[in-house]
């Protein structure tokens, strides 16, 4: 950890030098206190990480850290928006305690702000980082679409699952590490590399993050535990409970999802899960992607010492509570 605690330190101490401006405080309120509440800053990290792995020092890379957490911030406040979301990082949402037009202006805003840090990096590396970063946000955007989609879908595969979280989710862990690669003069085969390691790993995350909204400790999570069975998101977990079930258990877990006692939904949907064994089979998904970043990251041309942290960093991720 003592890695990632440097790469930490640095970025929280560079975030910090960053302010909003105070006027109009509806504006910029709801940002200061969004990303004050911290948060992993997967990221931000892995730009940083990825820029000195090819060489360069964390602050040539800051600007585009900085702007992907931005970006990954403003998801965020949108995506809360759109999951009818109470709380993030323990705390309320944006549009919980302000409103939903304030969580949609303050959320612009801050892609906005995105894209002005990003343009901040050296110029020579600008067209290219633009080019990636916007192709990237108009996937997350299609990804966001896909997830909302599924809510209501009855015939969701787990490869339309799979590219559905590789769009929302994987593809701006890709883009934060091909960025730090960019600056990193890298070329485009180690480009490539990188990225997949990034999509696999994004894939593996969101796979987590499925098992995490219902298993998740609600005194550790920071979010609300159950908050995807309550609006039948198309998790792993609900694709592999129908994939396994007996026809007995699929009947049962047809009328579940149309329990309206949402506390006593979520309580009999995870009991009916437990019973079909549906959080290993998610596990065992997650592990395969785990593993396939790890193989794209042996491939890169660097030495294990400097890959070391994103390996560091890797296991940290699937020993998270939040
Ligand atoms: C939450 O991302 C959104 C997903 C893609 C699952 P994180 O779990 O990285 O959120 P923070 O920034 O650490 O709160
Ligand atoms: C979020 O997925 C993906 C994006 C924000 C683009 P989720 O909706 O599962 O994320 P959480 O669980 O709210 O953090
Ligand atoms: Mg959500
Ligand atoms: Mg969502
Ligand atoms: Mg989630």
């Amino acid at each position: 950890m003592q890695n990632i605690a440097k790469f930490s330190a640095f970025l929280e101490e560079r975030l910090s030098q960053y302010s909003f401006p105070n006027h109009p405080s509806n504006l910029y309120d709801p940002l200061r206190y969004f990303m004050q509440l911290g948060g992993k800053r997967m990221r931000p990290m892995l730009t940083l990480m990825a820029a000195e792995l090819f060489g360069k020092q964390k602050d040539d890379a800051i600007h585009a850290a900085i702007s992907v957490e931005f970006f990954h911030n403003f998801s965020l406040i949108h995506d809360d928006i759109m999951d009818g979301a109470p709380l993030r990082r323990t705390q309320p949402t944006v549009h919980n305690k302000w409103n939903l037009p304030i969580a949609i202006l303050s959320g612009d805003v801050l892609l906005v702000n995105a894209y002005q840090e990003l343009c901040k990096q050296e110029k020579k590396h600008i067209p290219e980082l633009i080019e990636l970063f916007s192709k990237t946000a108009v996937e997350v955007c299609e990804g966001q679409q896909l997830d909302m989609d599924f809510e209501s879908k009855n015939d969701v595969s787990i490869s339309d699952y799979i590219e559905m979280i590789r769009l929302k989710t994987s593809v701006l862990l890709g883009c934060a590490l091909e960025m730090g690669a960019i600056i990193g003069d890298a070329n485009t085969e180690q480009r490539k590399l990188i990225y997949t390691f990034g999509e696999q790993l994004g894939i593996a995350f969101q796979i987590q993050d499925d098992i995490l909204d219902l298993y998740a400790d609600p005194k550790k999570f920071g979010k609300q535990v159950g908050g995807d069975v309550v609006v039948n998101k198309k998790t792993i977990l609900l694709l592999k409970a129908i994939e396994l079930a007996s026809d007995e258990q699929r009947k049962l877990l047809h009328d579940l999802l149309q329990e309206t006692n949402l506390e006593e939904k979520v309580k009999q949907v995870r009991d009916l899960f437990d019973e079909i064994g549906v959080k290993s089979e998610a596990q065992k998904m997650m592990q395969q992607h785990q593993n396939a970043a790890l193989n794209a990251l042996k491939e890169i041309d660097s030495s294990d010492e400097a890959k070391s942290v994103l390996v560091e960093l890797a296991d940290f991720l699937f020993t998270r509570e939040v």
